[in-house]
Parts: C-alpha cells; structure tokens; sequence
C-alpha cells in the first residue's frame, strides 16, 4: 500500500532501556520545547486495584515513553500489555478476555475519514480491532467540524492523519496505517490486502464501488452507515462472493469499469446514490434537503448524532463478523428519532410487591362441620417444596367417611424432587396436620403409609375414630393452621436448652432425628455449602427455570400454587436485582465465566445469621421413611413457631440425591460438585450412611411474613391469623 510523505501521524514509542532508543529519549526529554507529561505512579496504582490481580510479569513490564510530535509531548505509559489490559477493563464481561484477544487480531480498513472518524475511533476505543488502515484524500475543513470530532488546529490537515493522531493518543500501541491518496484502481489492493473487514464512507459513487468490487474479490465483508435514518448495511462477502454489490442497487453501474464510472454525469448518477441511501424512508428534512443541495445547500446535511449511532452500529458489526455471530447480509435502520417517540413510562413491578407487617390475630379456631372435611382442609395446610402440594386427597367411599386418602400425585414433581423424595415429606407433613385436626375434634386418628402402584408413588391413609384421641396433638391445632414459610432476613437469638430439649422431642416423637446447629462456625460451614448449592441451582439451566416457574407476581393466573413474590420478602433493591436473577440468558453467562457467587448471598448471610439450622434426618431411605420424616418436620416447626421462632426450609439442591445417576441429572455440569457437597453437610450433621436428609430449616426470629400461601381448590384462602 502506498505511503505518501504528508504530516506525520505515527507516536513513537520508546523504550528508555533499549539502546536503540535511549539516546532519543533522553534528547526529547531534555529538549525545552517538548512537554513531559508523566501520570505512570495514577497507571500503576490502577493496574495494581485490577481484578482478578494482573500476574507478574505484567506488572513488572518496562515503562514506555510515547512521543507526540504534533503535540511535542513526551509522555509515560505503561507497557503494552499492562496498558491494554487496563485500559480495557471496564469492557469486561461485556467483552470477555478470551474475545477481546480475537478481536485484538482483526485488521479494519476505513475508507472515508468524516463519518469513517467516529466508526475508527469506536472501534479502537472499545478494543474491536488489531489493527487500522485508515484513507482519505480530503482535509478537514471548518465544516466538518459539526460532525467530525477534529478541532480547530486539525483544519487544513489530511482526515485520515488526523483520525490516526487521535487515535494513537488514545492508545500508542496499536497499528494505524494511513493513505492519503484516498483511492485508486492501483492502490485498492494493497490497501485492501490481508484486511477482516472493510467499512466504506465515501461520498464518491466511484469510489463505492471501487472499493466494493476489490473487497468482493477478496471475499472482505463491507459494512457502511449512512448517517441518515440509521441505516446500517451488511455485504457478507466473506461468506458469498456471489452477491450482487450493494445487493443490486446499483443496477448496471456495479459492473462498469472504473473509466466509465467516471464518465458518468452527476444527473446519472443521483438516482442510483438515492437508491442507496434508501430516499424513500429518509427522514423527511432529510429527504427536502436533498432536492435542495445545489441550491441553497452546498452538500447534504449529517449531524454528529446521527454519525455516533452509525459508528455504534458498524462497532457491533464489527464484534459480530470477528467473533463468527451471525449477522447477515442486508440492511436495517437504527432510527433514533423514531425510537424516541416511543418513550414510555417504566413499569413499576417493585411497588406492587412490596411487604407490609402483618401480626397474629385471635387463634383459630377448630371449625365445625364434618371432622372428615376439617381433616381434609388441615392437610391440605401443609407446607410443599415450591407450594406445588403434590397430593390427591380423597375421602373413599360413602359418607360418613372414616377414611381419607392423601396419595402422592407423581405429575406434580421437578428435578429438585429426586425420586418423589421432597413429594413424600410434603405427603407426611400433611398426614400430621391431619392428625392434629381430627384430635383437635376429638377423634383419634392412625396413618398407614403404603408403597406405590402404578399411580401413585406413596399413599397414605388417615383412618378416623379407631384409637383415642391424642390430646397433646389436639392442642397444637391453633400453631398447626398457622405454620407458615418465613423468608425474611430475621435476627438472631439464642435458643434456651429447654428449647432445644422440645424441638428435639418433636423429631423423636415421629420417628426421624433433629440435628439442631446454633454455633456460629457450624452456621458458617452450614452457609457455605447452601450458598454454593444455591449457586449451582441458578446456574443449571432447568433448575433454574423450574425455580423461576415457581413464582407468583401480582396478576399470576394461576395464585394458588407457588410461590408470592411478595413472600420473598424483598426490599426495592432485591426486586430489581430479582430481574437479572429470573432470566436464564444471564444465567448462562454467569455458567460461561464461572462466576456468580453472589447468587448464593442470600442464604450466605441469611444462615450465617440464623438462631439456628435445624436438620430433620431419618433412617431408611425409602418413601414411607421420607413421609414419616416430613411428619416430624411439621412437628419440629410448629414446635419452633410456638417457641415464637420464624421458620424457612432451605432446600439445597443435592437434598433428595442419592446416587450419581441422581446427580448427573439434576445437574450435568455440577454433578461431582453437588455430591462433595452432600458429602460434607452429612458429615457436617453427623448424618450415618443409613441416615435420609429429609428437610433444612432454617430459624431465626423475624416479624410475620407479608402474606399467607395459597392451597389449591379452596375459596377460603385469606389468612388462618
Ligand atoms: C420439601 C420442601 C422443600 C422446601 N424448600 C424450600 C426452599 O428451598 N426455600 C423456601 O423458601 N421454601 C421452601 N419450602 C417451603 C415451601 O415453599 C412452602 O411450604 C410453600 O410455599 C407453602 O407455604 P407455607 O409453608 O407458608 O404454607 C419447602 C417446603 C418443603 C415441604
């Protein structure tokens, strides 16, 4: 390529240790007329704060001097690695440092130095390139500078030279070539040899499709933004060789010969260059400016704004094209403008879920009617993982019913149920509120669990009135109708031994066995491993989703299954922060990095803050064991709630897991890490391999939650107090 003597562009950058270069140095230095701008102590101390720390052999790389000859200024800088790796932090993780090197390799020619200045400057700025030819043969005038970002002291000066000083100020390091011929059928070549991509921003029709046809036959794709209304267009010729240029707008002149093109009369050549632009969807000052250049306009008006959206544009071409996105051939507008006047106000979703203190009302009271119905209703109280209360609760037979059936619905599981495991704690925890209900009228009750047929995975029945009534069981009515999930941050207390003695009965009592943790570092090792288990959740895809499925907004179809946001007990914060959290493209970026873990910072600082994490354990591992274990996690929360403690299970994901099959498919990618995981909660509970984890609560204490979880098929869903 050709490189006429003009003004210099080029900084050069000098190494004061290398003797090629010292003798320069310390001649600039000492020269009176050159400036010494020295800011290396500001850079270091910034590299230094850089996270992760930068290595070593970055830091400890030789400070450069840079000089500026058209500015006469000596200036330090860090080293060329050290400088690129600070100067384009902040585009992390927007660009990740694995794309930034490929795209540090992409050589970008511009043609077209007025708008083209803005697009080479984008792309340096943003580190989109590895290198830049820059050509044109104008120089600035006093009237670009409404859209060139030049100043008064480049008039006179070549564009492309000034586009290049700007841009060598910007960053020493990065190759710039400059032709200042603009052009030419024996210059395209060289200028076009080895380039990824090619941005045209000629005014000359000649010129496009010279540079056109070159890139085309050297399979460059070419992008261009024409300033007016937006518009973008996209030659892929990297990918089609065959495309007609300028996709066929240009009818027969695409093929014409340099010579003829530029035989042609301006009348010729305007309705092609309309055609270009798209005229007919130009904004309409834009288009009455038209018919009036040449008569009270010397040429066609462009705003700066309108130049920065091109450049913004071409950038995230250019990103796409390097890093191998799709991006097809074609056009599209970016119309400001038009956009603007679709200002809307934003959706306010935080105020609608926001909480308010509820306080307990009179007890409730044991209602009349059938005990079968009472019965069935308090079952149906009972707590489930994500509020899907997987049962079928039937009353078999004609009345009156001694019998009624809570059978384990096996088409209401996710992937967090393993095996039907956290179905079959909810199914006992309902069996003991059962119990409570019918004792609470004054009738015994005895459940029988039984293994699956083919429909049902457990079932368990309540048979009536064949024992006597349990009167310890019949008091906790009350507590029972009012057990309830606790999601606020509450505080911490200590729990009396007296306490401790009572929660640990009420697991005894059921069969299943309380690991009660209260020391802060066993709340600490309990944080941890939730914390990272919660991480994994969000960051496994169908996990993910399910939980997200989960919720219930304010206008949700379908209330009475799931979860409230406003049970989430979220302050304005968390509820913006909650819409990053739901969506999963996020999510897979967080997986991509390896990142995200402040994904488990609520259960981090909610367990290391508790009063205590309970663990409900059991022997045995099959469904019949679980449900009896889910039975005496109801006993335990009540037990916790009449003690005036708030209560929230805290499921991490490798709960029900027993095997790697069952790991594998709750999470690919985490499997091993979820069973380390499981591996050290057990032996943080003292857990024997014949032990079940069946649920973790976590205690603390905490005013009411904002409001009440909803139960199927029951129009009486406001508060039980
Ligand atoms: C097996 C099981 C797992 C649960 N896991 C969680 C959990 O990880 N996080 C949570 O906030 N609540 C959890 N819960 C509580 C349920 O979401 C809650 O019981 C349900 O939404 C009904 O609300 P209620 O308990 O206030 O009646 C779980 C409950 C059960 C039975």
């Amino acid at each position: 390529m050709s490189h006429p003597a003009g003004p210099v562009h080029c900084a050069s950058v000098l190494d004061p240790n290398a003797p090629t270069d010292a003798e320069r140095w310390s001649a600039l230095r000492d020269d009176p007329r050159v400036d010494v701008v020295d800011t290396i102590a500001a850079q270091r101390a910034e590299l230094a704060a850089v996270r992760p720390p930068v290595p070593a052999d970055v830091t400890d790389e030789p400070d450069r001097w840079v000089y500026y000859p058209w500015r006469r200024v000596l200036a330090r800088a860090l080293g060329p690695r050290g400088y690129r790796r600070l100067r384009l932090d902040r585009n992390r993780n927007l660009l990740s440092a694995d794309e930034l090197e490929t795209l540090g390799r992409l050589r970008v020619g511009v043609v077209g130095l007025s708008v083209g200045h803005a697009i080479a400057h984008t792309l340096a700025t943003q580190g989109l390139c590895g290198e830049l030819r820059l050509a044109d043969f104008d120089a600035i005038d006093v009237s670009n500078l409404n859209r060139v970002p030049a100043t008064l002291l480049d008039v006179g000066v070549n564009k492309a030279v000034v586009c290049a000083r700007r841009i060598a100020e910007l960053d020493p390091y990065l190759p710039v070539l400059v032709t200042q011929d603009g052009l030419t059928p024996d210059t395209v070549d060289g200028f076009l040899d080895g380039l990824d991509v090619l941005v045209e921003e000629c005014d000359s029709l000649d010129a496009k499709v010279l540079v056109r046809a070159a890139a085309r036959a050297r399979g460059i794709p070419v992008l261009m933004a024409t300033s007016s209304g937006g518009l973008l267009d996209v030659e892929r010729f990297d990918t089609d060789r065959d495309r007609p240029l300028l996709h066929g707008l240009l009818g027969d002149l695409a093929e014409m010969d340099a010579d003829a093109l530029a035989g042609l009369s301006a009348k010729e050549k305007v309705p092609r260059v309309l055609r270009i632009i798209d005229a007919s969807g130009l904004p309409a000052r834009m288009a009455a400016s038209l018919l009036e250049v040449g008569t009270t306009l010397t040429t066609w008006p462009q705003l700066a704004s309108e130049v920065a959206v091109g450049a913004a544009s071409v950038a995230e071409a250019v990103r796409r094209i390097g890093l191998g996105e799709p991006l097809a051939s074609g056009r599209v507008k970016v119309d400001v403008p038009a956009l603007l006047d679709q200002v809307r106000e934003p959706g306010r979703s935080g105020a609608a879920v926001g909480s308010d203190e509820r306080a307990y009302g009179q007890a409730p009271a044991v209602p009349a009617g059938e005990v079968i119905d009472v019965v069935a209703a308090a079952a149906q109280r009972a707590p489930s993982g994500g509020n899907t209360q997987p049962w079928i609760v039937e009353k078999p037979g004609a009345p009156p019913q001694h019998r009624l059936d809570i059978h384990l619905d096996p088409d209401l599981t996710s992937a967090m149920d393993v095996g039907f495991r956290g179905s079959a704690v909810a199914v006992g925890a309902a069996t003991f509120n059962a119990r409570v209900a019918a004792a609470a009228r004054g009738v015994g009750a005895r459940v029988d669990f039984r293994l699956g047929d083919e429909r049902f995975p457990l079932s368990a029945a309540v048979t009536l009135g064949d024992s006597e009534p349990d009167l310890a069981l019949a008091e906790l009515y009350p507590a029972m109708m009012r057990r309830e999930t606790n999601r606020r941050h509450g505080e911490r207390i200590e729990l009396g031994d007296d306490v401790v003695a009572e929660l640990n009965a009420a697991a005894d009592r059921e069969g299943a066995r309380l690991c009660l943790l209260t020391d802060p570092p066993d709340l600490q090792r309990a944080a941890a491993i939730l914390a990272t288990a919660d991480r994994i959740r969000y960051l496994t895809p169908h996990l993910h989703a399910q939980m997200i499925d989960e919720l219930r907004w304010p206008g949700d179809p379908s209330p009475d299954t799931g979860i409230e946001v406003r049970s989430l007990e979220l302050d304005d914060a968390d509820v913006v922060l909650l819409d990053i959290l739901r969506r999963g493209d996020v999510m897979t970026h967080l997986a991509t990095w390896d990142a995200g873990t402040v994904l488990g910072d609520d259960s981090r600082t909610k367990i290391s803050a508790a009063a205590g994490v309970a663990i409900v354990t059991v022997a045995g591992g099959a469904l019949t064991d679980y449900a009896r274990a889910g039975a005496a996690v109801e006993s335990v929360w009540i037990c916790t709630q009449q003690h005036g403690l708030a209560v929230q299970p805290v499921s991490p994901a490798f709960l029900y897991a027993v095997d790697d099959a069952d790991f594998a498919a709750l999470s690919p990618r985490f499997a091993k890490a979820l069973a380390d995981l499981q591996y050290t909660f057990r032996t943080l509970v003292s857990a024997n391999p014949a032990e079940s984890l069946a649920l973790v609560l976590r205690l603390s204490r905490a005013p009411r939650p904002s409001v009440v979880s909803r139960r199927r098929g029951r129009e009486d869903n406001s508060s039980p107090n």
